[in-house]
């Protein structure tokens, strides 16, 4: 029987359950024998798997995290590596692996599809933010979270005559912080692709505050770029370390934007970060058809012979793309989506 191996990169994400039940539930369905790799990347350079059928995914469709875990590693640190990887890969006797993951994870299957290892990619991140695809794995149940959490802010928020900022996830992307912004109804959205600065965001809070509002809900992307004035102007880092894809940890700027907010507006401020409360719990509806969709065609991709393709979600219909093509450019928030949003400021 050939064999079909899975994994599962990154940060985790609601839906990567449906997305592995499919891969399986098709594969077997076509006669293959299914593998799952534990921890991501680690699970090839360790060799550490799991045999899956179709007991294993039995009622995992509707819950969250990844039954196979998932980890940052990257076997294209080093050439060794690299080499450790593709030995594992031909030990373990597959015909090609479905690897589910972000930038970094589709990076590292762009990478092993060149050097003669069939894979094919499968988007997930709350972040949405993966070029060539409309949606990714993830980021409905996340939006969703993130506006059931603004809702319940704005209640808090107006007993209290409060500023409330809450933090939400998105490395490099506002989409999570613009779409639940833009549904939970926030007086002020701040995201990455759209840089501003302390006296602008003041200026919206009072002209808001004068106009008779005794409450703001400001939604705040871990990514956003807010010209302080100071040293902290860029991004605010939790921890500076980089990971093995060389990306640090964002987080924080809510609570320095609270302080000078507080500062220049005397406003009583709370601060709220979300945090990975976005990234757990059960998938959407959405999520979940999304994932079982792209598992189920990565394999279908498989059993025509290809590779080096990541399946996608383009102008409505399911497809595939070139995973290379993927690979160094990120789907940003455009401009007019942003201007949209900025109608309910104030
Ligand atoms: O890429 C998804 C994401 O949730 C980002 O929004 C965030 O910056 C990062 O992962 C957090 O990663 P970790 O789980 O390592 O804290």
């Amino acid at each position: 029987m050939e064999r079909i191996g899975v994994l599962t990169g990154g940060g985790d994400c609601p839906g990567l359950n449906a997305a592995i039940r499919a891969v399986v539930r098709k594969a077997r369905a076509l006669g293959y024998d299914v593998i799952g790799l534990r921890r991501g990347w680690r699970g090839l350079m360790e060799k550490d798997i799991v045999s899956l059928n179709l007991d294993s995914v039995s009622g995992i469709l509707p819950k969250g995290g990844t039954i196979l875990g998932t980890s940052r590693t990257n076997p294209y640190k080093s050439a060794e590596d690299a080499a450790v990887a593709q030995k594992n890969f031909k030990e373990l006797q597959l015909k090609a692996l479905v690897a589910i993951g972000g930038e970094d994870t589709l990076g590292v299957a762009a990478k092993l599809s060149r050097d003669g290892f069939p894979v094919i990619g499968v988007p997930k991140t709350i972040d949405g933010d993966i070029w060539g695809t409309e949606a990714t794995i993830g980021f409905d149940t996340a939006v969703n979270i993130a506006t059931d959490a603004i809702d319940r802010l704005h209640s808090t928020a107006e007993s209290h005559d409060r500023v409330m900022i809450v933090e939400i996830m998105g490395r490099h992307a506002g989409w999570l912080a613009l779409r639940s912004g833009l549904a939970g109804g926030a007086d002020l959205i701040l995201i990455p692709e759209v840089p501003t600065n302390i006296q602008s965001i003041t200026e919206t809070i009072i002209k808001r505050h004068k106009r008779g509002k005794n409450f703001s809900i400001v939604v705040v992307s871990e990514g956003a770029k807010v010209d302080f004035g100071e040293a902290e102007s860029t991004e605010v880092l939790k921890n500076a370390e980089l990971d093995e894809f060389g990306h640090v940890s964002l987080g924080g700027v809510a609570n320095v934007l609270a302080s000078k907010l507080k500062a220049i507006t005397h406003f009583d401020t709370r601060v709220t970060t979300l945090g990975h409360v976005q990234r757990g719990g059960t998938p959407t509806a959405f999520d979940r058809a999304l994932a079982s969709h792209l598992g189920v065609l990565a394999v279908s991709l498989i059993h025509q012979g290809k590779s080096g393709r990541m399946v996608a979600l383009k102008d409505g219909r399911f497809t595939d793309v070139d995973l290379e093509g993927v690979l160094g450019k990120l789907r940003l928030v455009d401009e007019g989506e942003y201007r949209v949003a900025e109608v309910f400021f104030g």
